[in-house]
């Protein structure tokens, strides 16, 4: 008797052939009918049980949730719904699940309720089919920058440096939190800590990611990274995972369209090797829908704006024409955005992103050239002396879910720009290297991973998108 998984037994069909599967009831009817899946597909396996022969005791651990191997003949199935369903021989009972106290029980759950079952969560079908989404979109990443010829780069994730200069990271520290060695001006003395000297988790793996594309070429990080801002949003996590390619001798036009093409790319390697998830996270997405007025409701299904993504060119504006734009907007003459744009300079919010981006365009924007000021000290000057060689990618739904640049090359100017913001140029004596030792153009950026798969499975929230979400007040699991 050969064992299969559920996925692999629909596409064979071996009707006929004694089979065995295991796998957890979705559903048991009327005694007789088993719904099995075992997470290799969102489509179960009806089980056809004669439960005139199974032993009362067996049967009653038949419950939604239990782990069961059954057995039998693979037949066509007569009821509607399947092609194809077990007519089992033998049920084996791995563990059954209490009705009284197992919470994932077939009918709709909240996703709020749901997160707080984040271990079982992945038991219903929409959080199996958003990770395994997520597992062949972090496939399709890896696959498309090693046939370009990308090297995977391990960025470190303990670091002694802050990368954007945001001040926003968490601490890495094995000092007694009681009672931490103090020098003699009264601050904690970090050069007793395990590594000599303060340390963080990383926010970004750019700057030595850098220091690869310098000798390598074309190299990616795919890493996790944690910011400890305090935003509380449906995009924000404080531990997400970001892909980072770095390329040298790319300009920032060479850089956009590096973006565009490995978004357009790993969103076609979805739609082609996942589709029964898309199909069943595009109705999920139907029925939310139908709750929400009329003119909040999205205008495309899911897979429409798949296909329109990898279908069409994403429109490349500057910053200073996108705030020309804004500016002229019926929101902001009518005060209607949070925050009005009113001068060249402002800081775009993700409500003027999607304004753009939803209302405007109409279409995955690509902004560049942003005022230096409101950008990494990182970035390359332009001529105008005000602007940097910025860009970010703003998606529908999403807003930012790319941000990148070419990287000033320029030893003087870095320095300069690292006194002007007062930043400890010690810290960064190896960043400055690379513009002493065989300096070039060179550029890259980072897709949040988190965004593109809540872009790609249509789910609000980006706590549902991965495992064990981080956020302020909540580390659970
Ligand atoms: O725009 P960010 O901060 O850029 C960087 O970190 C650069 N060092 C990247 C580079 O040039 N190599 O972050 C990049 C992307 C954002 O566009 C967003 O998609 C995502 O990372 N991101 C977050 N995703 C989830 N939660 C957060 N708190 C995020 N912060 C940024
Ligand atoms: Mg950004």
């Amino acid at each position: 008797m050969k064992s299969y998984s559920i996925k692999e037994l629909l596409e064979k069909q071996p009707v006929g052939d004694s089979v065995e599967v295991n796998g957890w009831v979705k559903t048991f009817r009327s005694n007789r009918f088993i719904a099995l899946n075992d997470g290799s597909t969102i489509h179960n396996l009806q089980c056809v049980v004669d439960f005139e022969k199974l032993d009362e005791a067996v049967l009653k651990q038949i419950t939604t949730g239990s782990a069961l191997k059954i057995s039998g003949t693979l037949v066509e199935s007569q009821g509607k719904g399947q092609s194809v369903e077990i007519q089992a021989e033998d049920v084996f009972v791995h563990g059954t699940a209490d009705p009284e106290t197992y919470p994932i029980q077939p009918k709709k759950h909240s996703l709020e309720f749901l997160r707080e079952k984040a271990h079982l969560r992945v038991r219903t079908n929409t959080f199996a089919a958003v990770m395994r989404v997520r597992s062949a979109l972090a496939f399709a990443i890896h696959s498309y920058f090693q046939q370009k010829g990308f090297y995977y780069m391990h960025a470190p994730i303990i670091t002694g440096s802050d990368a954007e200069g945001a001040g926003e990271m968490f601490r890495v520290t094995s000092l007694d939190a009681k009672k931490p060695p103090l020098d003699e001006n009264g601050n904690v003395d970090y050069s007793e800590d395990f590594f000599g000297k303060e340390t963080n988790l990383t926010v970004s793996g750019q700057l030595e990611a850098e220091t690869y594309a310098m000798a390598l070429g074309k190299v990616y990080t795919f890493g996790p990274t944690f910011r400890a801002e305090n935003s509380n949003t449906s995009r924000h996590l404080a531990e997400f995972w970001m892909i980072e390619p770095e390329v040298a001798f790319n300009d920032l036009a060479a850089n956009m369209d590096l973006a565009e093409d490995f978004i357009k790319s790993i969103i076609r390697y979805v739609l082609e090797h996942c589709k029964d998830d898309l199909e069943f996270l595009e109705g999920r997405l139907l029925d939310e829908e139908k709750s929400k007025p009329q003119a909040e409701r999205s205008e495309m299904t899911l897979l429409e704006k798949l296909k329109f993504v990898v279908e069409n060119n994403f429109k490349r504006v500057s910053y200073t024409e996108a705030i020309d734009i804004l500016r002229n907007s019926n929101p902001n003459k009518k005060k209607k955005f949070q925050y009005i744009i009113e001068e060249w300079g402002a800081d775009l919010q993700s409500e003027h992103e999607r304004f753009l981006v939803e209302k405007h365009f109409k279409c995955p924007v690509i902004l560049f050239d942003y005022p230096a000021k409101i950008k990494a000290f990182y970035m390359r000057l332009n001529e105008d002396g005000k602007t940097v060689r910025a860009m970010d990618v703003l998606f529908p739904g999403i807003g930012e879910i790319v941000g990148g640049s070419q990287r000033e090359e320029r030893l003087e100017v870095l320095q300069q720009k690292i006194k002007d913001l007062g930043i400890d140029d010690k810290e960064l004596w190896w960043y400055l290297d690379l513009r002493k030792f065989g300096t070039a153009v060179h550029s890259g950026f980072g897709l949040g991973f988190e965004r593109m798969v809540q872009f790609a499975t249509g789910m609000g929230n980006i706590r549902d998108v991965i495992p064990y979400p981080r956020t302020p007040q909540n580390a659970e699991f």
